[in-house]
Order: structure tokens, then sequence, then C-alpha cells
């Protein structure tokens, strides 16, 4: 017979097999990843040179609005070939907008089309955040 240590562990791999077997990566996925233990969207974002923005956009079906719900294994696209920014800047404190974009020489209306998650005042911009800092807008869609 099996411990119920065992049994849980089975359910538990079962679960992760399921999740992963349902999640398909888009057939136009540039760039890809594996979620490991203690990853953070932005812990992602920031190693792998993904924004904020664009880790939630291409990853909208699975993952949630607040990120609290990656799961171990789970496949992840980092980019759609065409509309993948891999020029980016992980905010420091102190920054602000028109510091970000003179450092990357960068138009503020492109960081702000990049970044739809900024507002037009540029507020809500957060130590630990990934910006996509781009010369070009990113033509996102789908
Ligand atoms: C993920 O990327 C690797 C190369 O980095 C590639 O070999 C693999 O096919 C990709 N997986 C999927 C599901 O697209
Ligand atoms: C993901 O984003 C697309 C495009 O904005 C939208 O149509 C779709 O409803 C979103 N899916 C979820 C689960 O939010």
């Amino acid at each position: 017979m099996f411990s119920r240590i065992q049994l849980i562990a089975f359910t538990l791999a079962a679960a992760l097999c399921g999740v992963n077997a349902q999640i398909q990566l888009p057939a136009d996925c540039a760039r890809n990843y594996t979620v490991r233990l203690g990853d953070t969207c932005n812990a992602i974002s920031a190693e792998l040179d993904v924004s904020t923005f664009q880790l939630a956009y291409v990853n909208n079906a699975t993952i949630d609005a607040a990120c609290d719900n990656l799961a171990l294994g789970e496949p992840l696209c980092l980019g759609i070939t065409g509309q993948d920014c891999d020029v980016v800047r992980v905010v420091e404190d102190g920054d602000s907008c028109a510091v970000i974009v003179g450092d990357a020489g960068v138009e503020l209306s492109v960081l702000l089309a990049n970044n739809p998650n900024v507002n037009s005042e540029c507020s809500n911009i957060y130590v630990g955040e990934v910006l996509c800092t781009a010369e070009g807008v990113i033509p996102y869609t789908n």
C-alpha cells in the first residue's frame, strides 16, 4: 500500500503534469522559460530581459493579475516573434520616467507605448518593475 505522503506526492505530481500538458506555448513564441521554485514575475523579467508588461501580456491566459499563481514547472512564453522587447531596465530607487528616458535615449511617448501598464503621468512605476526601453515601438497585437 502507499503511504499517505506517497499518495499526496503522486497527486501533486499528477496535478503538475496535468498543468504542463494543458499549457501550450504559442507557435510563434520567440523565447520560453520554465518556472522554478521561488520565481516571481519581476525576478523572471529582470533575469531574462522581459518587461513586466510583456511577461503578463504574453501569458495572460495563465498568469493572474497579481502574479501569485506561478506553478513550478509551468512553461512560459517570454516574447512573441516580431513583438519581443528584450531591451529593458529594472526600475531602481529614485528612478523617474525622465531619468529612464534620458539614460535609455528613448522618447517618453515610445516608453509609454511599450509599457502600457505605466500611466501617462508615469506615477505608478515601482522599484523592481521591468520596463521595455527599446527605441522603437513594439507592435503588440493579439
Ligand atoms: C523552448 O526554447 C527552446 C530553446 O531555447 C526550444 O528548444 C524549445 O523547443 C522551446 N519550447 C517550446 C515549447 O517552444
Ligand atoms: C488576454 O489578452 C487578450 C488580448 O488582450 C484578451 O482578448 C483575452 O481575453 C485575455 N485573456 C485573459 C484570460 O485575460
